[in-house]
């Protein structure tokens, strides 16, 4: 119960609204009862003032620059763990002992295939359609092919749409890319981990064995962990809002990858790599950095800023850290990575972006590591919402568990015409 509260006072009138405290971070005012009580709304665009929910996954502290999973430090996961523990730690709240890892990594590989008519789907894109528009429809399909999984009502139906979801990603993931390069779908190999798997089913061929390099496993594995899950940002919320409807978990996360394509959110890894090659040499970061603070000019530096990390991105420290690790290995020496050394560096001490608190984000080096591994940059995104279906399922979970949860509607200053009677064709 609230022991706190805050007062509104309101054409001459005093209401109090209880105040909750979470277990660490902003206290909420809880103003349920605020409209019928006062006969208005809140007002907050783009709910930078608002939660949405009650969660016990994700915390994030913006302005120090923590991201914890269940309690536990992302750099920590992202050093120690690996993707199913992650994903397992996500979805039940506690990491898993060696049995159950084990017994929740054999049921998930083993969801790893696909229908075998739904790679009919592919067949029905261009061969250079952005593999998110792949994603968007072939993941809506899902539904088409697992009805024995969509009935939200059901506990063993929500947890094998949930394993399905997870499972099935990579081999979805793979088989766009595979697509757009026009070479044959690679099947899942149950003998590998699930990042390994990915790596072979995307890059491996029929004409020959695959060899998985341990260093770029590694990294792989590190991204789907720093990508998993991050609190009720756009494309979690737009989970929870279709979910709210009592919509099928495959529909659900169709939605998700749909929000997350938007260059202001999941799409900027591919901006932010597009960004670094037009740049090309630290000489022209200058004209870049004069852009982004111009006020009349869209520009925006993509992998920069965020709208709850008003500090480093904790994302963005290990992203860092794999680039040099990845290149190092594979013996690339990329002059992009150059350009976005240099461009954090003259950002991070240019008065703006101080000022406004701007960081390098998860999307800042992720590209540099991506491209030097072999992915064109059009699967970037695709990556992103590979490793995020896991904490969009388990932030699905949470809300159908949630007694509190009802079908997301909110309301808005109408500033329209007021009310007004028909004019016929003739008389205006
Ligand atoms: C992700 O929410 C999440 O958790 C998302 C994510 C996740 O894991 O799910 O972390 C993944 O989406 C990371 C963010 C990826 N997007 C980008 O890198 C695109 C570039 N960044 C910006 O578009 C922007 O920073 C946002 C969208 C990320 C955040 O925008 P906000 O919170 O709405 O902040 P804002 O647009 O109000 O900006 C505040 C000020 C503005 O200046 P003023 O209007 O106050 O004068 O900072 C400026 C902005 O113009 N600003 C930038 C900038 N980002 C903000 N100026 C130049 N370059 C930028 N990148």
């Amino acid at each position: 119960m609230a022991d706190k509260s805050a007062s509104l006072s309101m054409d001459e009138k005093s209401f109090d609204y209880p105040v909750r405290a979470g277990t660490v971070g902003p206290d909420v005012i809880d103003i349920r009862k605020l409209y019928g009580q006062t006969g208005a709304f809140t007002f907050d665009p783009g709910f930078t003032s608002t939660a949405s929910c009650e969660s016990a996954i994700t915390y994030i502290d913006g302005d120090k620059g923590v991201l914890l999973h269940r309690g536990y430090p992302i750099d920590q996961l992202a050093e120690n763990s690996t993707f199913m523990e992650v994903a397992y730690l996500l979805l039940n709240g506690e990491l898993p002992t060696r049995a159950e890892l084990d017994k929740f990594t054999y049921t998930i590989t083993r969801h790893t295939m696909v229908h075998e008519q739904l790679s009919q789907f592919y067949r029905g894109f261009r061969r250079d359609a952005h593999p998110m528009a792949v994603m968007c429809g072939v993941v809506g399909a899902l539904s088409a092919f697992y009805h024995d999984s969509t009935d939200i009502t059901d506990p063993h139906q929500r947890t094998v749409a949930s394993h399905r979801l997870i499972a099935k990603m990579p081999t979805i993931a793979a088989m766009a890319y595979k697509y757009s390069v026009g070479q044959p779908f690679v099947y899942p190999q149950n003998d590998l981990s699930y990042t390994g798997n990915f790596l072979r089913m995307t890059f491996g061929v029929p004409a020959e064995p695959y060899e998985i390099n341990p260093v770029i496993e590694r990294a792989m594995r590190r991204i789907f962990i720093l990508h998993a899950d991050h609190e009720q940002n756009a494309s979690t919320s737009t989970v929870r809002l279709a979910g709210s409807s009592g919509a099928n978990p495959f529909a659900c996360i169709a939605a998700g990858i749909a929000c997350l394509w938007g260059p202001a959110h999941g799409g900027a890894n591919e901006a932010a790599l597009n960004m670094l090659r037009e740049i090309g040499r630290p000489e022209r970061i200058p004209e870049y950095i004069a852009r982004a603070k111009d006020k009349d000019d869209p520009f925006r530096l993509m992998g920069f800023g965020h709208r709850v990390y008003k500090n480093y991105d904790p994302r963005a420290k290990v992203m860092q850290a794999t680039a040099d690790e990845v290149l190092k290995e594979l013996g690339i020496s990329d002059p992009v990575l150059d350009v976005a050394r240099e461009l954090e560096h003259i950002a991070l001490h240019d008065e703006y972006f101080i000022e406004k608190k701007l960081y390098p984000n998860v999307d800042f080096y992720s590209g540099v590591i991506l491209s030097a591994i072999g992915f064109p940059t059009s699967m970037f995104t695709v990556l992103f919402a590979l490793a995020r279906t896991t904490g969009w399922v388990a932030q699905w979970n949470e809300m159908i568990s949630d007694p509190d949860q009802k079908i997301g509607r909110p309301r808005q200053l109408y500033t329209g015409a007021a009310q007004r009677e028909y004019v016929p064709v003739d008389k205006r």
